[in-house]
């Protein structure tokens, strides 16, 4: 099949049961978003439209379809954590995405527990191995849908990162060991674990960059 995305929700044109678009940009990393309200209200919740835009500065962005309290809650504030999402809470992880009252606290919904941030107001998940603490730079609200279902982007300085001791090994974060969940589409998960990471160098090239060559085996110490 091979069709515009203009004709997709209108008529279903690529024929299949669902949307197939997110199942094609997978695994996404979520972003387990932690605000507070103006009147500190505490919120957790899972974001799929999540990602690393850049590393100097640090930034991260997530994308809320809809005005949900994430946003909102942003908005007031300019703040927000994002913890990682480990195979550990994958059931927490799910719970905290239920649209309950505003004013119920998701950790407590799901028993997780708060951990006080460093620089910013809302906190973190205790039981993730790592977290980012954010200030807003910009949020952007995509064409398309408008009001309340908007498509709105968060963008977001990273300006504290806690992490775990117990995944620090020889002076590198041992990122398989977290064991991060990934969203792929309808409602499917992968997650990463240290049999399916693996280690590939970038490659080399010549004196006259004609050719170039990877060096097989271990990482090589050079970071590109
Ligand atoms: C794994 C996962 C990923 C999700 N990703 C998104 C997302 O990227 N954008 C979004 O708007 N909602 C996403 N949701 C749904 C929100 O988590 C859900 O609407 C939640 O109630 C929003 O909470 P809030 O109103 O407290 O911000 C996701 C849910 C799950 C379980």
């Amino acid at each position: 099949m091979h069709y515009a995305t203009a004709e997709r929700r209108e008529h279903l044109k690529h024929g299949l049961t669902h949307d197939p678009f997110k199942a094609l940009i997978a695994p996404r990393p979520i972003g387990w978003i932690s605000t507070t309200s103006a009147d500190g209200l505490v919120n957790l919740a899972p974001y799929s439209f999540f990602n690393a835009v850049s590393d100097i500065p640090p930034m991260v962005m997530f994308s809320s379809t809809g005005r949900k309290d994430s946003l909102r809650n942003i908005e007031a504030t300019g703040e927000f954590t994002c913890s990682i999402a480990s195979l550990a809470l994958v059931d927490a992880m799910n719970l905290s995405s239920a649209t309950v009252a505003h004013d119920v606290n998701e950790y407590g919904l799901t028993g997780l527990t708060m951990a006080p941030s460093l620089l910013v107001t809302p906190p973190r998940v205790a039981e993730s191995p790592a977290a980012l603490e954010c200030r807003v730079w910009q949020t952007v609200t995509l064409p398309g849908n408008e009001g309340d279902r908007a498509q709105v982007v968060v963008f977001g300085h990273v300006v504290a990162i806690y992490i775990d001791e117990a995944v620090v090994k020889d002076g590198l974060v041992d990122t398989a060991a977290m064991r991060p969940l990934a969203r792929m589409g309808y409602m499917d998960y992968a997650v990463v674990t240290p049999e399916t990471a693996f280690t590939l160098n970038r490659p080399q090239v010549d004196e006259g960059r004609r050719t170039a060559s990877v060096k097989p085996g271990p990482w090589d110490g050079v970071y590109r």
